[in-house]
């Protein structure tokens, strides 16, 4: 499964990147203009930072002429971006034009698995499922993902389940037994994800023998050793 951290913060893609295991960046209108910073400059420096990686960056228009202005814009910028459009009819309709012209996509804003069938035919690189707005009003957002997954697998589309909206670490391990493709989450969860208490408790026992014993990695043999 892919891991993309969900962020506009460049300083979190950095630290994010820097673990090595990031496979991309999901921003959204909100996280651009939480950062403070300029939409453009944060893309191309994200891209930068992640140089492997697959860069979403989101049309902010609602008619079909001005997203397409917005999504050519957005993706002339560097190859790595993928044009995030939300699932509205003419955001369908451009995710359409968009794969005809080798764009990759991703839908945003989607919660059934009826949506994500109508982006996945449109030919959606990425199908963002958010959970944790659905989880927020009593409802079960991992639902959405493992029928889309079994969906797409179903009817054999090149779409990529991707679960967006990830509130805690245990929506990644139910992702994972969804069979999800992709996880975005902040750097928050990202950091959690590394923690165990048995994990925590083992490394300081192997650190208290290691140094009661006065060993040192680095000690010099003994000559004729
Ligand atoms: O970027 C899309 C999604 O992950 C947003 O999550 O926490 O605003 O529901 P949230």
């Amino acid at each position: 499964m892919k891991i993309f951290v969900d962020t506009g913060d460049v300083a979190e893609v950095k630290q994010a990147a820097e673990w090595g295991i990031l496979d991309g960046v999901t921003t959204n209108p909100t996280l651009i203009a939480k950062s403070g910073k300029g939409f453009k400059e944060t893309v191309l420096k994200i891209c930068e930072l992640v140089p492997d990686g697959e860069i979403s960056a989101e049309v902010v228009a609602t008619d079909y002429d001005t997203m397409l202005k917005e999504a050519t814009e957005i993706s002339s910028w560097n190859p790595q971006i993928v044009v995030k459009v939300p699932l509205i009819e003419p955001g369908v309709r451009l995710v359409r034009t968009l794969s005809d012209r080798g764009v990759k996509t991703n839908v945003t804003l989607v919660f059934s698995v009826n949506q994500a069938l109508l982006a996945a035919k449109a030919g959606a690189t990425f199908i963002s499922i958010f959970v944790g707005r659905v989880d927020d009003i009593s409802g079960d957002g991992m639902e959405a993902v493992a029928e889309s997954v079994q969906m797409v697998e179903t009817y054999g589309y090149d779409s990529q389940i991707l679960v967006a909206s990830i509130r805690h670490p245990l929506h990644v391990v139910q992702a994972i037994g969804a069979g999800a493709h992709i996880c975005t989450m902040p750097l928050k969860i990202m950091q959690m994800m590394f923690k165990h208490p048995l994990t925590d408790a083992g490394l300081k026992r192997f650190l208290e023998d290691w140094n009661n014993a006065g060993l040192n990695i680095f000690e010099k043999q003994p000559a004729g050793v």
